[in-house]
């Protein structure tokens, strides 16, 4: 009799365990997002943004897609030296390194002859792909939704990520039209855009 007790409350201890090891999931941090060598990203750090495949353009750049400003977000056209690298910069203020699925700002590293900041913002529909291009520049609405981005694990490869745009962090209650994005190839020039192909990247740390 007494063995059967002590086997009971054996028993509702790992219940008990194994519960709180369940509640316990949802409020331990996300993985960090690691850079080409696996070393965690960084708040205020300069990263270069490259594509993972070859053949899918170059780095991460500016683009001045019609003589005006602002900028664009896209890339160079050809792999090599040239890009600018960007900062990001997470809306947890605790958090120094970058965490997976979690709002952050993403700025360029440069400066250019427009009066807008180089921040990542949701800009317009495309036109003619109605895909949702990404733009430079600071969005004035109350939580600057547009502002913020999010870097996603992609499903295969090591340390390969997706740019998401989904601030759910920011705006919790707020019901979004979620994205993920690739690249938009326009007059030659190499845009990037949600709601079409995804460009899988990987993030190089500016030495
Ligand atoms: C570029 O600007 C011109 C003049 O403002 C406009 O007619 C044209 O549609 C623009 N092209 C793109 C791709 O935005
Ligand atoms: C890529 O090539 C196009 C077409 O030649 C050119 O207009 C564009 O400026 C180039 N992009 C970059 C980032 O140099």
């Amino acid at each position: 009799m007494k063995m059967i007790g002590l086997i009971g409350s054996l028993g509702s201890i790992w219940l008990v365990l194994a519960i709180s090891a369940v509640v316990a999931q949802p409020s331990s941090s996300p993985s960090p997002v690691l850079d080409s060598e696996g070393r965690p990203l960084e708040r205020g750090v300069e990263y270069y943004i490259n594509p993972a495949i070859t053949d899918n353009g170059g780095r991460f750049t500016l683009i001045n897609r019609n003589d005006s400003c602002p900028f664009y977000v896209g890339q160079e056209n050809v792999s090599g030296p040239e890009g600018f690298p960007v900062i990001f910069t997470p809306f947890a203020e605790e958090d120094t390194v970058i965490r997976e699925n979690r709002d952050l700002r993403i700025v360029f590293s440069a400066s250019t002859i427009c009066v807008q900041s180089t921040a990542w913002k949701l800009g317009e529909r495309d036109p003619e792909s109605q895909r949702r291009l990404i733009v430079t520049g600071e969005d004035q609405g109350r939580l600057s939704t547009g502002n913020y981005f999010r870097l996603v694990k992609a499903a295969v490869g090591d340390n390969i990520y997706e740019i998401s745009w989904c601030p759910t962090d920011v705006c919790p209650t707020c019901r979004f039209n979620c994205g993920t994005a690739g690249g938009l190839v326009e007059n030659g020039k190499r845009l990037l855009a949600l709601d079409g192909s995804v460009l899988p990247v990987m993030f190089e740390r500016n030495a």
